[in-house]
C-alpha cells in the first residue's frame, strides 16, 4: 500500500486514488501512544478551554484539564487574561479546587500552606517565621500557560514555545468568521457526554460522511449531498463532468451540496423563523460553515446560531464531547426562535456519532484486526491521519 500522499491524493476531486491503510489499531488503545499523543500533540497546541464570558470580568477564573495537566485561567484586576499551571510553587499543590467562579480577593491562595499569589502570577506571600537564606520570592511565581481570545472563544496552550495560532486551522482560514459576530454570542445550551473511544475515533468520524446515509438518516434529508455519502461536490469524481454537462440535475443540493431547497438552518424542520446574523451572502447560502481547529474542536456556523464541538482525551479509551449551542441575546430573546428544535435536532447527530464511535473503538480491540484500510471518500480521515503522524514525528 502507498501512504504517499502525492500519488495517494487525487488532483481533480477530494479523494483517495490507491488503497491506503489506516492507523495501526494499537494506537487507539495502547497507553504508550496516549501518552506520546498527550506530550507531542496535546500539550503543544492550542487547545480550547472556555467561552471567554465565562472569565469576562476581573477576578473571573476558570479551570480546564487537558490530560494529567490542570490550568487555571484567571483575569486579573487589570482585565488581563491570564493562564497558569493549576501547581503551587511551595510543594506543588493544586492551587484552585473549583472549576470555575470569581476571586474574592485579588489573589489566588493554596489550600495547603496557605502561600499567596496575585493574578500576575507573582508569589507575594510564603508562609514561613524565617525566609531561609537565597529565598527568591520573584524566581517562584506561577508556571505561566500561554492564553489567547478568538472570536470569543479562549485558548490555552502548555508549550513553552506555542506554534503560531492559524497552524491549528486546517483549511488555514483564521480569518473565515470575521464577518460573522461571533464577539455578541452567548452559551445558551451545552451538552456533555463522555465517549468510550479514542479521540482521534472521533476525528475520523467528523472527516467522512460515508457513514452519514446509514448513521444519519434525518441529516441526509436536510443536506441532500450527505445521501450519496459525499461531503461536498468536489468529493464526487464526477463534479467537473456533471457541472460541464448543463443538466440542471445537477444543480440540485444532492450534487452541489448545501442544504435541501427551501431549509435554511440545521434545525428539526430546517427553517429559520427568525432575521439571523448580518452574513455575507454566501455564507447565508451555505446554509453551514465549517471550522476545524485540531486537536480541540470545531465550529459549525448556521445563519441563527453557532455550535461548538470541544474534545478532551480523558484516556487512551475515553474522551469528553461537549458541544455548545450560541446565539446573539436578540436571536435568543425572539419567541420565534426554536432553540429546543436545534438542540434536539443538532443532538441526535451528535449522539449518533458518538455511538458509532464507540461501536468502532470496541472493534479495533480485536487481537485479528491490526490495521485498516481507507475508502477513496475517506481522503479527509487520511489526512487527518497524516497529521497526527508527523506531530509524533516532530522532535
Ligand atoms: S503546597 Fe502550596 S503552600 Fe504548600
Ligand atoms: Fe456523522
Amino acid at each position: 500500500m502507498n501512504a504517499d500522499a502525492k500519488t495517494v491524493l487525487a488532483t481533480d476531486h477530494n479523494g483517495l486514488t490507491s488503497l491506503t491503510p489506516s492507523l495501526p489499531s494499537r494506537h487507539y488503545y495502547d497507553a504508550g501512544q496516549y501518552q506520546r499523543e498527550l506530550e507531542k500533540i496535546w500539550y503543544r497546541h492550542w487547545l480550547y478551554a472556555c467561552h471567554a464570558r465565562e472569565v469576562l470580568g476581573a477576578r473571573m477564573f476558570r479551570t480546564v484539564e487537558i490530560g494529567t495537566q490542570r490550568v487555571v485561567i484567571v483575569r486579573g484586576d487589570d482585565g488581563v487574561l491570564r493562564a497558569f499551571h493549576n501547581t503551587c510553587r511551595h510543594r506543588g499543590a493544586a492551587l484552585c479546587t473549583e472549576s470555575e467562579g470569581r476571586l474574592q480577593s485579588g489573589h489566588l491562595v493554596c489550600p495547603y500552606h496557605a502561600w499567596s499569589y496575585n493574578l500576575a502570577g507573582d508569589l507575594v506571600r510564603a508562609t514561613s517565621r524565617h525566609l531561609p537564606e537565597g529565598f527568591d520570592k520573584a524566581a517562584l511565581g506561577l508556571y505561566p500557560v500561554a492564553v489567547r481570545e478568538w472570536a470569543g472563544f479562549v485558548f490555552v496552550c502548555l508549550s513553552p514555545e506555542p506554534p503560531p495560532f492559524e497552524r491549528s486551522f486546517t483549511d488555514g482560514s483564521v480569518t473565515r468568521l470575521d464577518g460573522w459576530p461571533m464577539q455578541d454570542l452567548v452559551v445558551a445550551h451545552t451538552l456533555v457526554k463522555n465517549m468510550r473511544c479514542n479521540w482521534k475515533v472521533f476525528w475520523e468520524n467528523y472527516n467522512e460522511c460515508l457513514h452519514c446515509p446509514s448513521v444519519h438518516p434525518g441529516l441526509s434529508k436536510l443536506v441532500p449531498i450527505f445521501s450519496r455519502a459525499l461531503m461536498e461536490e468536489r468529493d464526487d469524481p464526477e463534479w467537473a463532468a456533471n457541472r460541464a454537462s448543463g443538466d440542471p440535475r445537477f444543480n440540485d443540493p444532492k450534487y452541489r451540496g448545501g442544504l435541501r431547497e427551501g431549509a435554511t438552518t440545521w434545525s428539526r424542520d430546517g427553517i429559520s423563523r427568525v432575521a439571523g446574523f448580518a452574513l455575507p451572502p454566501e455564507d447565508r447560502e451555505a446554509g453551514h460553515v465549517y471550522i476545524t481547529i485540531l486537536p480541540t474542536m470545531f465550529i459549525a456556523a448556521h445563519v441563527d446560531y453557532v455550535r461548538t464541538v470541544r474534545l478532551r482525551p480523558l484516556g487512551p479509551e475515553e474522551t469528553e464531547l461537549r458541544v455548545e449551542f450560541l446565539s446573539t441575546p436578540e436571536i435568543l430573546a425572539d419567541p420565534a426562535f426554536d432553540l429546543a428544535s436545534v438542540v434536539e435536532f443538532t443532538s441526535e447527530v451528535m449522539l449518533e456519532d458518538a455511538g458509532v464511535a464507540e461501536l468502532n473503538q470496541q472493534g479495533l480491540r480485536s487481537i485479528a484486526h491490526e490495521v485498516g484500510v481507507l475508502m477513496p471518500e475517506e481522503y479527509a480521515v487520511y489526512n487527518f491521519q497524516r497529521w497526527v503522524t508527523s506531530e509524533l514525528s516532530r522532535p
